[in-house]
């Protein structure tokens, strides 16, 4: 058990390195871990709202754990319970009070919530005390819950949870708060991003965007899940990608409507202006502070690279650009990139955006058949597509029509919904 002084130590800490890690996954586990750590809890969740839901997000059960082989993960299926006065976590999501219960099989019957034993009977652990403290941000409200469960003195006997406790986790719960309003202010920005890029040039990028996304996460799953990578780092990839994809045009907000909107074709000198639009793009995420801005760099700035390499812009220095939008771009090898050169994302998005290209109506083009486009596709494996990404491809078809028939063109794309873009929590 830790010290008055060990536990100070361990706030102060958390508090610091809230400010450097950059994926929130990975705090809110180190989150909930030292929370255990400081008030000797066995077991512990947070659980994240949205709307009426509280989903079970995180979770770590040390008894549960040592019955696993070790490096296995406790997997939980993610489960969501409403979030209302009948249980525990609800009840205190919703009244904003924490709830602190020495034994939830002896609850007093004047009480609202029950003790759902469902979890206990199929993990075959045994819960007795539970300490739950709303995550209340400034303004009052309520965002998730965070639960520890099953104190232990000394000689590891289970006991209820004590005032002091109650104090400590207040500090880890505004922690978490913090954590979790930061990735949502995120999330807002890049929202408001995509809408002015839309703003920009409505007639191509309303639709486009969210087809390209989703073809790039479709591309991206399948050839994760191929290549055996673990889930739960496709898990976070993929929603970040989603970002990511969306905005892989993002520095046409810099391009003239002269050319932009051009009804016919770019001349030579046109397009060698439209070609900026990658690193345009691409600095705008320079600082790379997150996953989300090193994925959104990479994308815009690879997006038009071939696997030949033949594409653009190449092997440049973004930093060396100077500050602004300057047009003196620094190729430091005189070709594209080529191959593995080309990082994953801009591989797969390169696919995804000539696809969707291709199959609809642009400005200066007519949409294609079905048949032609394909063909186009097989063709340029090897050349402009990596070659294992256009089997994939092959192999997603049936979805990337349903993706289409989601998202059609002309149909206006508010960016209000943004349930129906966003997972409740991603970054
Ligand atoms: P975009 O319209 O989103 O097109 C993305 C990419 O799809 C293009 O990258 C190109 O690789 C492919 N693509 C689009 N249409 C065709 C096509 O008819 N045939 C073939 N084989 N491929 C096609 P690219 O060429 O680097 O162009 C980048 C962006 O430059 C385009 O984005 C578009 O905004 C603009 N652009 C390119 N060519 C023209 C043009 O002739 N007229 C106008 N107004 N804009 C153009
Ligand atoms: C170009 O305009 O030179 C290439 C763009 C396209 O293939 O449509
Ligand atoms: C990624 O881009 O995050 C995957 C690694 C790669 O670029 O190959
Ligand atoms: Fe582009
Ligand atoms: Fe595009």
């Amino acid at each position: 058990m830790l010290t008055e002084k060990e536990k100070l130590e361990v706030l102060t800490n958390l508090g610091t390195e809230l400010n450097q890690v950059k994926d929130l996954d990975i705090l809110m586990e180190h989150i909930l871990t030292e929370a255990r750590r400081v008030v000797n809890a066995d077991a512990g969740s947070i659980y994240i709202r949205d709307k009426s839901q509280l989903h079970f997000t995180y979770t770590q059960n040390a008894t549960l754990q040592k019955r696993l082989p070790r490096g296995v993960k406790l997997i939980y299926n993610t489960f969501a319970i409403p979030a209302d006065e009948s249980s525990i976590a609800g009840y205190s999501a919703i009244t904003g009070k924490t709830l602190n219960i020495p034994d939830v099989y002896k609850l007093d019957s004047a009480v609202p919530y029950s003790f759902s034993r469902q979890f206990d009977e199929t993990s075959g652990y045994k819960t007795h005390s539970v300490l739950a403290i709303p995550l209340k941000t400034l303004r009052e409200e309520v965002i998730g819950v965070l639960q520890v469960i099953n104190s232990q003195d000394e000689q590891g006997g289970i006991i209820p949870f004590s005032r002091e406790d109650e104090r400590m986790m207040d500090h880890f719960a505004s922690m978490a708060t913090m954590a979790l309003e930061r990735a949502q202010m995120t999330r807002t920005l890049i929202l408001r991003m995509i809408k002015m890029a839309e703003l920009r040039d409505p007639k191509e990028t309303g639709a486009h965007v969210n087809r390209v996304a989703s073809y790039s996460v479709e591309i991206y799953e399948r050839w994760a899940e191929e290549n055996s990578i673990p889930a739960e780092e496709i898990r976070s990839k993929r929603d970040v990608l989603r970002m990511a994809a969306m905005l892989h045009d993002v520095g046409k907000i810099a391009i003239s409507d002269q050319i932009l909107k051009k009804p016919g074709r770019l001349t030579e000198e046109e397009y060698e202006i439209m070609k900026h639009h990658t690193f345009f793009g691409a600095r705008l995420f320079i600082e790379r502070k997150s996953d989300f801005d090193e994925a959104a760099a990479e994308v815009a700035l690879n997006h038009h690279e071939w696997w030949n390499g033949k594409g653009y812009p190449g092997h440049v220095d973004l930093a060396a650009t100077g500050p602004g939008l300057s047009f003196s771009v620094q190729q430091l090898e005189p070709r594209g990139k080529r191959a593995d050169e080309i990082p994953l994302f801009g591989r797969i998005v390169a696919i995804a955006d000539v696809y969707d290209a291709l199959s609809t109506k642009r400005a200066y083009k007519e949409a294609w058949d079905e048949a032609d486009i394909l063909t186009t596709m097989e063709q340029g494996a090897g050349q402009q597509f990596d070659p294992n990404l256009i089997e994939v491809f092959f192999s997603s078809l049936d979805v990337f029509r349903s993706i289409q028939h989601r998202y059609p063109d002309n149909e206006e794309y508010t960016g209000g919904d943004e349930e129906s873009i966003f997972p409740p929590i991603l970054i």
